[in-house]
C-alpha cells in the first residue's frame, strides 16, 4: 500500500494542495534531529523509541482503528501518534524547519500552491509560545516563495476536542498573524481539526462567525465514517455555512446533503489514501467515481502523509487515476477543481491554470 510508483504524468502535473496538516509532514529524520537538539524523549505512553530504527519502525502501524468505536488499544491511534510527533517541536526554528522541509518537498512534487492547516493549541498546551509557532511558519511562508517558488496561505485549526473557549482564546492570540488589516498575512482561513467524536461543528458556530467577520474563509473536517457523520455534514453546510468541507465523503448517503453542496458550490477536499487504510478498494473507489458522476466538486490531497505510509499528494493522485480509471483529462480537471476551490490570489490561480492549458492530455 505504501510503495506506489508515481507515473511521469502525475509527477509532472502542476498541483495544488488544500488538505494537509503541517504537523503531519514531520518526517522521522527531522523528528529524530529535533529530539536530540531539544532533549526530548521519543515515546508513546510507555513505549520508547531509543534508536532511529525503532522510531522508523513505529511508523509502520496502520492507524485505522477508532478505540471509541471498539478498536484496538495497544497501538496509538492516528491522532495519538500525530500528537506524540509534535512533542519535539519547541522553538521557532523547529516550526520553521518543519515548514521549509515540507515546502521544499512541494517544489519536488510540483505543488505550486498549498493551504496548510496548523494547530496552535497542540503546542501551547505543551508550554510552547504561540508566537514561536506563528513566527516560524510566517518566515517559512516568505522563504518558501523565494527559495522554492511555492506559495502558501495557511489555515488556523481549532482543536475540536478541546473546550471551545480555549480555541477562541488561541484564535485571538493568533489573530495578529491573520490576513486582516494590519495583520502579518500568514493565515486566511479557519478550520476544525482533531477528534470529531461527539464534537459537532455547530459547537464552534460563534468562533467561526468571529473569523468570518474578520474576513477569513472557513472550512471544517467531517471525517469519513465518523459517528454522526451525516449530522456533522448537515451542520457544516447549513448551520456554519462553511465554504469547503474537509473529507465529507459520506454525503453520498443522503441526497439532501449532495443537493446542499451543489446549491452552495461547496467542494470537498478528499484524501483517498486516508480512506483506503480502512476501506476496501472495491468499495472506496466506486464511491469516488460516483461523486464525480454526481457533479460534486472535489480535489485530491494527502492529509497527514508521514502518518499514512508516506503517501503524499502525488501518491493519492496516482491511486485516484488508477483505481477510478480516470483519463488524463479528468485528472487535469481535478487539479482545476483544486485551483477553483482554493483561496489563492487571482494571479496565482491564473498562472497554474495556464500551466495546465499546455498539458498534453491526448492519446497515450
Ligand atoms: N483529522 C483530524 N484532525 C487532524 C488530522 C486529521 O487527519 N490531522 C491532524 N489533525
Ligand atoms: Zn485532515
Amino acid at each position: 500500500m505504501d510503495s506506489f510508483t508515481i507515473s511521469p504524468f502525475i509527477a509532472d502535473l502542476p498541483k495544488v494542495e488544500l488538505h494537509i496538516h503541517i504537523e503531519g509532514t514531520l518526517q522521522p529524520a527531522l523528528r529524530w534531529k529535533l529530539a536530540q537538539r531539544n532533549q526530548v524523549p521519543l515515546r508513546w505512553r510507555d513505549q520508547e523509541y531509543n534508536t532511529f530504527e525503532e522510531l522508523v519502525e513505529s511508523y509502520h502501524v496502520t492507524y485505522n482503528h477508532r478505540p471509541e468505536q471498539g478498536g484496538r488499544k495497544d497501538v496509538p491511534t492516528f491522532l495519538e501518534a500525530y500528537f506524540a510527533g509534535c512533542e519535539v517541536l519547541l522553538e521557532e526554528d523547529d516550526f520553521y524547519e518543519l515548514a521549509m522541509e515540507y515546502l521544499e518537498r512541494c517544489q519536488d512534487m510540483n505543488v505550486r500552491y498549498v493551504e496548510p492547516f496548523f494547530d496552535i493549541q497542540a503546542h501551547t498546551r505543551r508550554g510552547v509560545k504561540a508566537e514561536d509557532v506563528l513566527n516560524g511558519y510566517a518566515r517559512a511562508q516568505k522563504d518558501g516563495v523565494r527559495k522554492f517558488g511555492v506559495h502558501s496561505n495557511w489555515i488556523f485549526c481549532f482543536l475540536r476536542d478541546e473546550p471551545v473557549e480555549d480555541g477562541e482564546k488561541a484564535y485571538e492570540t493568533a489573530r495578529p498573524w491573520a490576513r486582516i488589516k494590519g495583520g502579518k498575512g500568514l493565515f486566511h482561513a479557519v478550520g476544525l481539526a482533531s477528534n470529531a467524536y461527539e464534537r459537532p461543528p455547530s459547537l464552534f458556530k460563534r468562533a467561526f462567525e468571529r473569523a468570518r467577520k474578520d474576513g477569513l474563509h472557513t472550512t471544517t473536517h467531517c471525517d469519513f465514517g465518523q459517528k454522526d457523520t451525516h449530522e456533522h455534514i448537515r451542520q457544516a453546510i447549513f448551520d456554519l455555512g462553511v465554504e469547503r468541507i474537509d473529507h465529507g465523503l459520506d454525503v453520498l448517503d443522503r441526497d439532501e446533503l449532495i443537493e446542499g453542496l451543489l446549491e452552495k458550490d461547496i467542494g470537498l477536499t478528499l484524501c483517498p489514501h486516508a480512506y483506503h487504510r480502512r476501506t476496501a478498494t472495491e468499495v472506496l473507489f466506486p464511491k469516488l467515481r460516483e461523486l464525480l458522476d454526481e457533479g460534486v466538486k472535489f480535489c485530491i490531497n494527502s492529509d497527514d502523509p508521514v502518518y499514512m505510509h508516506n503517501v503524499w499528494i502525488d501518491g493519492n493522485m496516482e491511486k485516484m487515476m488508477q483505481y477510478c480509471k480516470l483519463t488524463r483529462e479528468e485528472m487535469v480537471g481535478l487539479v482545476r477543481n483544486s485551483i477553483d476551490m482554493s483561496w489563492a490570489e487571482d494571479r496565482v490561480k491564473k498562472f497554474i491554470h495556464a500551466e495546465l492549458d499546455s498539458i498534453d492530455v491526448g492519446i497515450y
